[in-house]
């Protein structure tokens, strides 16, 4: 082996000269691939377990070895590692630290693998570790949804279509339909969870190794299932950072859809819902603002997060098996993202946990806007046994009478209404006022309290 000082330690035997500094410069990964040191160091302390086990090395080898990683791994923790920019990315710059520490043993710690499959391994399990980290978060969220959701399940305010008035719901019933939206979301980290939970180790360089390995013994000591069953696919797939990915944007998605709605409640023209101090900044020159920052900044990681989807998709089309360098750009986006919405689900716990409803601005808005329209067209239905459609022209006409006077449609006289309809009876003015309106609507799965306390009990159960 020429180990001359320009040419690669690692894997410099077949070259005459060490790299120009613009290759280096796009060559190394170690600026970031530095925060798969952990999963790293157990991964090769798995493998040199496995390696003794299965004879292919010692024993006394296997314990220098196994107990040099925990030093590098403490120096690391410590801050004061020296990385090398020289030694490209975290796997060779792990192991020449190692070489230093233990000497000649370090050497044999690459036996029967490859960083192909070392990478897809440390990659997988900081990925597996995120979803688990992302499942928490959305259980923290939900559980705070709940919270709301129980204190706020009689509370009424307008639900909307188009943003414009529909008919009345409960402050309940909105909240437990994002406790939905985040469920989902909790499901498909895990089901993500599960299809990644395979281990690449093994596979080698990508047609596996004549060593005789124990690919089981490394899979069950890392907490995979089983290895993969393919070395060309172990070492190309990326579909685990991918789904990773589609769920963290699905779930920003909801994030900002929420952020958005605490946004315009929180406005001065709403008056729906005060959100605490702690997650608000004020203004440097406008003495009286309070700003929604935190709901605003939610709203906003979306867009890295569904960069980062659209980037690595980018980057694996067209690949052909089994690795290339191009997955190397697999990680940046991958870190940002996972950073981005583990923020983003603390920072809407946190604005959810301390958000105060405004009750009486919701129980105004809720009445306004003709919002029990629908409550009157049914009624003339039961209790006039009039077709829907006729019930709903009738209505119609009602509403663009209290449209013509500026008023609601309770403030108008039976005397008024019976100018539309002569068979209108005093009744009606029962079913529009909004508590009935909301109590009316017990279907399942509906607004009305019994039905929203119903779920939130459901998913009490599902979350504690
Ligand atoms: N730093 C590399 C990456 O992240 C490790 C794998 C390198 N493999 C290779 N054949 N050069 O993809």
């Amino acid at each position: 082996m020429t180990d001359n000082k320009t040419s690669n330690a690692m894997w410099g035997g077949r070259f005459a000269a060490g790299p120009d500094a613009i290759m280096e410069a796009i060559n190394a990964s170690i600026d970031y691939d530095k925060r798969l040191a952990a999963q790293d160091i157990t991964a090769s302390r798995a493998h040199a377990r496995m390696l003794a086990a299965t004879g292919i090395i010692t024993d006394s080898d296997a314990t220098a070895i196994r107990e040099g990683l925990l030093t590098v791994l403490s120096e690391i923790e410590e801050g004061g590692f020296p990385y090398s920019k020289a030694l490209e990315d975290i796997h060779m710059n792990v192991e020449a630290r190692l070489k230093e520490i233990i000497g000649e043993p370090a050497g044999r710690l690459h036996t029967g693998r490859s960083r192909n499959d070392q990478v897809a391994t440390d990659f997988r399990l900081w990925v597996r570790d995120q979803c688990d980290a992302a499942a928490n978060g959305l259980e923290a969220l939900m559980r705070a949804l709940v919270e709301q959701a129980e204190a706020g399940a009689d509370m009424v305010m307008p639900g909307f279509t188009h943003l414009q008035v529909a008919q009345p719901v409960t402050w309940g019933h909105h909240m437990m339909a994002y406790v939905e939206m985040f469920g989902r979301d909790l499901g498909r980290m895990r089901d993500a969870r599960v299809r990644m939970n395979e281990s690449p180790l093994g596979a080698a360089a990508l047609a596996g190794t004549s060593f005789p390995i124990d690919r089981y013994a490394t899979a069950e000591a890392l907490g995979f299932k089983r290895p993969m069953a393919n070395s060309l696919d172990a070492v190309s797939d990326r579909d685990f950072a991918l789904e990773f990915l589609s769920a963290s944007s699905i779930c920003a998605t909801h994030l900002s859809r929420f952020a958005e709605e605490l946004v315009i409640w929180s406005s001065a023209q709403f008056r729906f819902v005060t959100l605490s101090d702690r997650f608000s900044t004020g203004s440097s020159i406008m003495p009286q603002k309070k700003n929604p920052d935190a709901a605003e900044l939610i709203r906003a990681k979306v867009g890295r997060i569904n960069g980062a989807l659209v980037a690595l998709l980018t980057v694996m089309k067209g690949l052909p098996l089994a690795y290339s360098k191009d997955m190397q750009e697999d990680k940046e986006q991958v870190f940002d993202a996972a950073d981005s919405l583990m923020l983003a689900l603390a920072a809407m716990e946190g604005m959810v946990r301390d958000m105060a409803p405004n009750p009486d601005s919701l129980r105004a808005a809720a009445g306004a806007g003709f919002s029990t329209a629908t409550d009157l067209a049914d009624w003339l239905v039961r209790e006039l046994n009039m077709p829907f459609r006729d019930a709903h022209h009738v209505t119609g006409a009602l509403v663009k009478m209290a449209e013509d006077k500026g008023v609601d449609l309770p403030d108008l006289s039976i005397e008024e209404m019976k100018t539309v309809h002569s068979d209108i009876k005093p009744e009606v003015y029962d079913v529009l006022g909004v508590d009935n309106s909301v109590a009316s609507r017990a279907s399942y799965g509906g607004t009305a309290p019994d039905q929203v306390r119903a779920q939130v009990a459901r998913w009490r159960n599902i979350l504690k």
